[in-house]
């Protein structure tokens, strides 16, 4: 069986920056809440006419050119994300057109925060099954398009970004994907979520008049999973590979909130040197979180070849999530 191996990773963010003093006009909050209580500073947002597959084509363009391949090589789209530019045709078809990958089949993937993490695991089974040499998992999410800006209490976690992963067959021994631990509890599907603009509540005036095309969140039930879950899901996927915390390089966690990602540390006894944390630039950017991470932390050195390398989220659904994978370059 081929080994998966992650052999580019490329980003987009939208130049457009909203910083918490910004924030500070237009809800009552202060720089200071945010910063101690989510570790945020500023996120960037999409100019009007961006949409999400405007995001995901820009990071998956910094793929292909990293790697140094064509589009046409590519042979399946997986497209992480809770704000596509519509609900059909997917928001993958529309990246597959523009970026001219003609060969390629895809999909979009809905596991709001936990999408990555998803994705990955759904690339690399493909890769290991020996169906698919190409796979571009890309997580982008437009987060300001179902954000509602008079709401105080989510409207300064989220931002907008996009980020991609080429996931190809490798020779065994020479690092890849591991393996994942993936759960959902969809008893906390009313914690996290946007009510309207789905088949039980189409939009109409009501849905509307009511803000229910926004997040809607309550925030310390989703905090509570999260710390748990993002240390059992790591805990139980290096169990089952017979891996120690301390012989993990480095998490790459999902950033939703640096108390979050400091507690499940905590837990897990991990040091904050040995987990990228980048939440203060760009906030909660979803589908995008873990591409821009990764991408920080080997751009810092943080990841070299043979490392292991924990990915972890927990999300709306609710969704959680850890993939173990070895470096390959
Ligand atoms: O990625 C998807 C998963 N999402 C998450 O992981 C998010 C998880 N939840 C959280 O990160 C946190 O619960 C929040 C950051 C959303 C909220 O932090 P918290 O420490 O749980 O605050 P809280 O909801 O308990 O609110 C404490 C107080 C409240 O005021 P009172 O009732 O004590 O007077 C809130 O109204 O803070 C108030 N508050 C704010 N104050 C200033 C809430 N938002 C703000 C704000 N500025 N932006």
């Amino acid at each position: 069986m081929p080994t998966a191996q992650i052999t580019a990773v490329g980003t987009y963010v939208p130049p457009g920056v909203l910083t918490n003093a910004d924030l500070e006009k237009m809800v009552d909050t202060s720089d200071q809440w945010i910063i101690e209580r989510t570790g945020i500073s500023e996120r960037h947002i999409a100019s009007p006419e961006m949409a999400t597959s405007d995001m995901a084509l820009e990071a998956a363009r910094r793929v292909l050119e990293q790697r140094g391949i064509s589009a046409e090589e590519i042979e399946l789209i997986i497209l992480c994300t809770v704000t596509p530019d519509m609900l059909f045709p997917s928001t993958a078809c529309l990246v597959q057109d523009r970026l001219g990958a003609k060969r390629a089949w895809g999909f979009d993937l809905v596991a709001a925060c936990s999408g990555f993490i998803y994705g990955i695991t759904t690339a690399a089974h493909y890769v290991q099954a020996g169906t698919h040499k190409k796979v571009l998992v890309i997580g982008s999410d437009t987060m300001s398009r179902i954000i509602n800006y008079k709401d105080r209490s989510t409207c300064v976690l989220f931002g907008d970004g996009a980020g991609a992963f080429l996931i190809e067959p490798g020779p065994e021994g020479e690092g890849g994907f591991i393996g994942f631990h993936n759960e959902i509890d969809g008893s906390g599907g009313d914690f996290l979520k946007m009510p309207a603009g789905g088949s039980r509540m189409p939009a109409s005036h009501e849905t509307i008049d009511g803000a229910m095309h926004y997040v809607h969140q309550e925030g310390q039930q989703v905090f509570k999973y999260a710390v748990r879950k993002m240390e059992d899901c790591c805990r139980t996927v290096l169990a089952q590979h017979d891996i120690t915390i301390d012989q993990v390089k480095i998490l790459i966690p999902h950033q939703a909130n640096r108390r979050i990602i400091g507690a499940a540390c905590e837990k897990l006894g991990l040091a904050e040197d040995r987990v990228l944390i980048n939440i203060q630039k760009y906030g909660n950017t979803t589908g995008a979180t873990i591409p821009l991470a990764t991408a920080d932390a080997l751009a810092q050195g943080k990841i070299q070849k043979g490392d292991y390398v924990l990915f972890a989220a927990v999300g709306a659904g609710l969704t959680a999530g850890a993939n173990l994978w070895r470096w390959a370059f």
